[in-house]
């Protein structure tokens, strides 16, 4: 036996109770509470839904079950689950950079974003770029979650803003990224912690020989 609440509206007003009742994977009857009792499609099922149609105490608890059930646990499942959002995280990172004649490749990715409905676009000094944008579909992470990204194909122009729009339900305004051409974010970690090793190395270092130099310094000769 399978119990389903199939609806498509979000108050419900569509919503149908279905009982089907299959042996050996063939469905031999079903109740459609749209149509308030059970259909026979074998002979055996047609015996079935007739025997249970007359029970009208039985078909009174399924016609409640609209409301008891398939209403209630949508609503508690939909304010639980489904009516949630959440925020997608965006980053832009360059894909190629402009080399003689072939245009720089910008992607905006989105991450970990629910519900799976969104809009990303692309900002050239505030005006939208039609052209040269190639988006992949969501994609969902199997948790619930989805990604989607998208790439823009243009000659760098200097003093000028790129930027990636997100729309999505989880935010009233458009998540605004700006592109910073000078270096991703990820290099700038990757320098910075460099940087910080070399310098720590030089203290080191120049502490090591400082320390040698007094210490031979402090030394007494002892003419033989
Ligand atoms: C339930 O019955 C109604 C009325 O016959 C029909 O329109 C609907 O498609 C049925 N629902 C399902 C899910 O079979």
């Amino acid at each position: 036996m399978m119990f389903e609440c199939v609806y498509s509206t979000s108050d419900y007003s569509d919503m149908v109770f279905l009982v089907s009742m299959s042996f050996n994977k063939v469905m031999v009857a079903q109740y459609n509470s749209t149509v308030g009792k059970f259909v026979g499609f074998t002979e055996q099922g047609e015996k079935n839904a007739e025997y249970w149609n007359k029970d009208q105490a039985f078909m009174q608890d399924l016609k409640a079950d609209v409301d008891t059930v398939c209403r209630h646990y949508a609503q508690v499942l939909d304010s639980s689950v489904r009516d949630k959002t959440v925020k997608p995280k965006v980053k832009i990172s360059s894909v190629k950079q402009a080399e003689g004649n072939h245009p720089a490749v910008l992607m905006c990715s989105a991450y970990d974003f629910y519900p799976e409905k969104i809009k990303v676009s692309w900002l050239r000094d505030d005006k939208l770029m039609t052209s040269e944008v190639t988006s992949t579909m969501e994609m969902a992470d199997g948790d619930w979650y989805y990604q989607i990204h998208s790439e823009l194909e243009y000659t760098p122009k200097s003093e000028e803003k790129i930027s990636c729009v997100v729309e999505h339900a989880s935010s009233t305004q458009p998540i605004v990224k700006d592109w910073n051409p000078s270096m991703p974010e990820s290099d700038r970690n990757k320098i910075a912690i460099g940087s910080s090793g070399l310098v720590l190395g030089i203290i080191i270092a120049a502490a090591g020989l400082i320390y040698y130099k007094k210490k031979s310094s402090g030394r007494i000769l002892v003419p033989n």
